[in-house]
């Protein structure tokens, strides 16, 4: 017999924003965020049809068994709906949603005390999943297999171990790249699902659903501008619109037009191509320092003075997507459409003419 959803007083239709339900600082940017950008069903999200057309079988099949969805590892750059995508879950499951990050869960205590605290079948969403400490993903072993957690008192000879049984729940993971995770922990998610770059089409789209909630009007060829400047994800587009707006507002009467929106983004250091001036310096230094590649991405961090992983996972997936650079075993190089886009010339197109300074 299939269990009907449990009836919660927070339902699809609910308008507030759920800071309650918020553990730790996860949730800190929808609460910045007073329209309230974020899609709450499938149904509102925009792209993705492959990770939505999976996931409503999986949860419409969990809820017609009445048993919790299996854990989802969702993976990709940011920006890009992890977070949106948990929270749709535990709205259309008709469940509660926890949400808590790797980083804030310190101690073994701190998630055993979560994760007690679950009821049926609810959603405990983990942002940055991969900086879990090992002994709070250790425990996250048996809770997330059979849904039970190991508790140890005392320490030493009087330590004693005291096995707690859990209610059957869902865990949504969250990380920049799958390949973070340890295998052990990789291994428990049954869905697995990569969030992908959002085609200039699709901008648009969320372009205009969130013109719409902020209620200024924006017509198709500013919000075309503002897409192809987005970097492929939402929460730049949402980003460059509120800024675009504030600029209408102050020089335009509120009226954007492409110009409007063009002026704003230059103001924002965003060229046509939507890089910002740190993705810019990354391709210079390939290419005036480094000849074109190929470069470490040690090396390149310590140029720019910034952590690798953030030009792992913040930089480089975009201008990879975007075919301005190239991965080779050896290292980074920047392709010819980089060269184009900072307007040098490349090797190539230099045989026979004298050998240019480039810096
Ligand atoms: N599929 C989508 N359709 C519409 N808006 C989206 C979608 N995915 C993300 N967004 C918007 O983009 C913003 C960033 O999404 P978020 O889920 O926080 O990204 P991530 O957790 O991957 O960093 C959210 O505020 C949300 O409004
Ligand atoms: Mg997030």
């Amino acid at each position: 017999m299939a269990k009907p959803a449990r009836k919660r007083p927070r339902g699809k239709s609910s308008p507030e924003p759920e800071p309650e339900e918020t553990i730790s600082p996860a949730g800190v940017e929808e609460r910045e965020d007073k329209w309230n950008l974020r899609p709450r069903t499938f149904e509102e999200c925009i792209g993705q049809r492959d990770v939505v057309n999976a996931l409503s079988i999986s949860i419409q099949a969990a809820k017609e068994r009445g048993e919790p969805l299996d854990h989802v590892l969702f993976y990709g750059p940011p920006g890009l709906g992890k977070t949106t995508f948990a929270r749709i879950i535990a709205n259309e499951l008709g469940v509660q949603f926890k949400g808590t990050s790797g980083p804030a869960l310190e101690r073994g205590g701190d998630l055993v005390s979560i994760l007690t605290n679950l009821e049926e079948r609810d959603v405990l969403f983990i942002d940055e999943v991969h900086r879990l400490p090992r002994v709070v993903e250790e425990l996250l072993y048996s809770a997330m297999e059979d849904f039970t957690v190991d508790i140890i008192f005392d320490k030493g000879a009087h330590a004693r171990i005291y096995r707690s049984r859990l209610q059957p729940f869902t865990l949504v993971g969250a990380t920049t790249r799958a390949g973070l995770l340890s295998p052990p922990l990789r291994q428990r998610f049954g869905i697995v699902r990569e969030l992908r770059f959002y085609s200039p089409e699709e901008l648009v789209q969320a372009i205009h659903r969130s013109a719409r909630l902020m209620e200024v009007e924006v017509d198709e060829a500013s919000a075309r501008v503002l897409a192809e400047r987005s970097r492929g994800t939402i929460r730049i587009a949402n980003r460059l619109l509120r800024r675009v707006r504030d600029y209408a507002q102050v020089k335009a009467k509120g009226r954007v037009t492409p110009d409007i929106a063009d002026a704003a983004l230059k103001l924002e250091g965003i060229d046509e191509a939507g890089l910002t001036p740190l993705d810019r310096r990354l391709l210079e230094v390939i290419v005036l320092q480094h000849g074109g590649g190929p470069v470490g991405i040690e090396a390149l961090a310590a140029t720019l003075q910034e952590e690798v992983q953030t030009l792992e996972d913040m930089v480089e997936p975009f201008l990879l997507h975007s075919g301005l650079l190239a991965r080779t075993p050896k290292g980074r190089i920047a392709t010819e459409k980089a060269y184009q886009h900072l307007g040098v010339e490349s090797e190539e197109n230099r045989q026979g003419k004298p050998q240019r300074e480039l810096l």
